[in-house]
């Protein structure tokens, strides 16, 4: 590091960084000590709001590498060549913890991914799970209340987590992924991240097909036990972010290979199930996974604050020739993301360094707090103009089929089957697997001050498997009738 001399905000040399200007030497501070006045004003500033949701988190940066040609698939420039290369962020999480919570928790790991193409930035916001709890937007905030402190004990609360997910049966498979040896990971390295929603590809033809994105980690799979989670947690609450820091920093580059599964319109037409339910998987019998790409992590962040912290992924960031799909969660979450960063970092955190695509950016918004770079300088500040300057491409995407009738549609008029895909999932555990799993849920449950609560999602559970709902009544101690 190159010695230097210690400034403040306006340049100018700080005379003395130890001892305020007083009058006298045991008399009072003076009022014209400014580099005093401007150093505890900054720091009175310093923290911004944490993220409402997956607060604590771990990042860095890498490159992902096409291996298999799939640009008959769509025209996106990042996917255009084998070998080619684009660089990337991953911030990996945990949903419900607050910034400094526990990383060794029971939860779902984030799993938010920043492209930085020729084209512009697409980001691919996932988790280490293929699916969600809930399928329609309007129930987020009310599912997240439950998850994170209780507004009178200002504790955690089992019996609201239960009370919700047995209102909502649609959670029961992403409950069983969460109550499963996956619910608590080692560290981030050994997660698979899914893009979980249906998104769609559109090629140089214009065409349109429906595809899921998947990342399965080169590391596999490892998992604590409750018990083994308590006794981490104990010695540290960092032992992700040690984990993924440590290994990139020695040169263990954590790798990922990148498939897509692939559904054309006509299909969706005809699957069993509601192709755009983000709680339940594609079956991978029918609809097989297309490798990709490799995904590396190999460059840790220099600054924590300036890289992660103001980092804002947003799944409205897409590029040319991916799209969003009628996904009623996804279509949520195009506002919410962009509106949440307005709020938590500002109107231009586009600017960010960290944020900012690494292709040209002609837009026509000006002003606002903190804008950092020119302004637009001399360009028009309107379109249409004189001069050419901010020309859409109208390169539509081809057209895509809509219902007519607005209403509010329940999703269970589409589709009831809350109980197959968990139910397969609970069959194909081992039997120590599926012990470990029981416990989880008997632990969790008996945490509940509600014995209908309780019996309400046994009942959920009894659906997806009687054996699996006759062990949890047992372990629990109640009748199911
Ligand atoms: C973060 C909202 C569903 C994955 C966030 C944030 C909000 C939010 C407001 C904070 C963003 C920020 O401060 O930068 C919502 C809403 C949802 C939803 C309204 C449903 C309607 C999901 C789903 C997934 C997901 C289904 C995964 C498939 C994430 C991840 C982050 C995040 C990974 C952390 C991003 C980061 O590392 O900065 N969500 N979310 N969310 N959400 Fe969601």
């Amino acid at each position: 590091m190159t010695k230097s001399t210690l400034t403040q905000a306006n340049g100018t040399p700080v005379v003395d960084n130890d001892n305020s200007l007083t009058a006298g030497p045991s008399g009072p501070i003076l009022l014209q000590d400014t580099w005093l006045l401007e150093k505890l004003a900054h720091f009175d500033r310093e923290r911004i709001p944490e993220r409402v949701v997956h607060a604590k988190g771990s990042a860095a940066f890498g490159t992902f590498t096409v291996t298999h040609d799939i640009s008959a698939l769509t025209k996106a420039n990042l996917f255009s060549e084998v070998g080619k290369e684009t660089d990337v962020l991953l911030r990996f999480s945990t949903v419900a913890g607050e910034k400094g919570a526990a990383d060794a928790e029971r939860d779902v790991r984030g799993f938010a991914l920043k492209f930085y193409t020729d084209e512009g930035n697409w980001d691919l916001v996932g988790n280490n799970t293929p699916v969600f709890f809930i399928r329609d937007p309007l129930k987020f905030p009310d599912f997240i209340h439950t998850q994170k402190r209780n507004p009178i004990t200002n504790l955690r609360s089992a019996t609201a987590a239960w009370d919700f997910w047995s209102r909502h049966p649609e959670s029961l498979h992403q409950v069983t992924i969460l109550f499963s040896d996956r619910g608590i990971p080692t560290d981030y390295r050994h997660v698979n991240g899914y893009g979980s929603h249906t998104y769609s590809f559109i090629n140089s033809n214009n065409e349109r097909s429906w595809v899921k994105f998947h990342f399965k980690t080169q590391q596999g799979h490892k998992h604590y036990t409750d018990e083994e989670a308590v006794n981490v947690v104990g010695k540290s609450r960092e032992s992700s972010q040690v984990d993924l820091f440590m290994n990139i920093e020695e040169g263990n580059f954590p790798r990922w290979d990148v498939k897509v599964q692939i559904m054309t319109e006509q299909q969706a037409q005809e699957v069993s199930f509601h192709p755009f339910d983000l709680t339940k998987v594609w079956p991978h019998g029918e609809f097989p996974l297309i490798d990709v790409g490799v995904l590396e992590l190999n460059r840790n962040p220099e600054n924590y604050f300036a890289e992660v912290e103001q980092a804002a992924f947003s799944p409205a960031n897409i590029v040319s020739g991916i799209g969003f799909s009628p996904d009623r969660m996804l279509q949520g979450r195009l506002f919410s993301y962009g509106d949440t960063q307005r709020y938590r970092l500002g109107v231009n955190h586009g600017q960010l360094p960290v944020n900012k695509p690494k292709s040209p950016v002609h837009t026509t918004h000006r002003d606002g707090s903190m804008r950092g770079d020119d302004n637009g300088g001399k360009e028009p500040n309107y379109a249409p103009n004189h001069y050419n300057a901010y020309v859409p491409t109208h390169e539509q995407e081809p057209a895509l089929a809509l219902e007519k009738a607005a209403l509010h549609y329940d999703f269970r008029e589409y589709d009831e089957d809350y109980y197959t895909q968990p139910g397969n999932l609970y069959r194909i555990m081992d039997a120590e697997q599926q012990q470990r799993f029981i416990q989880n849920l008997i632990a969790s449950l008996s945490e509940v001050d509600c014995e209908q609560i309780k019996r309400n999602q046994i009942y959920h559970f009894y659906q997806a498997d009687k054996s699996l709902g006759k062990a949890l009544a047992e372990g629990l101690g109640v009748s199911i009738g």
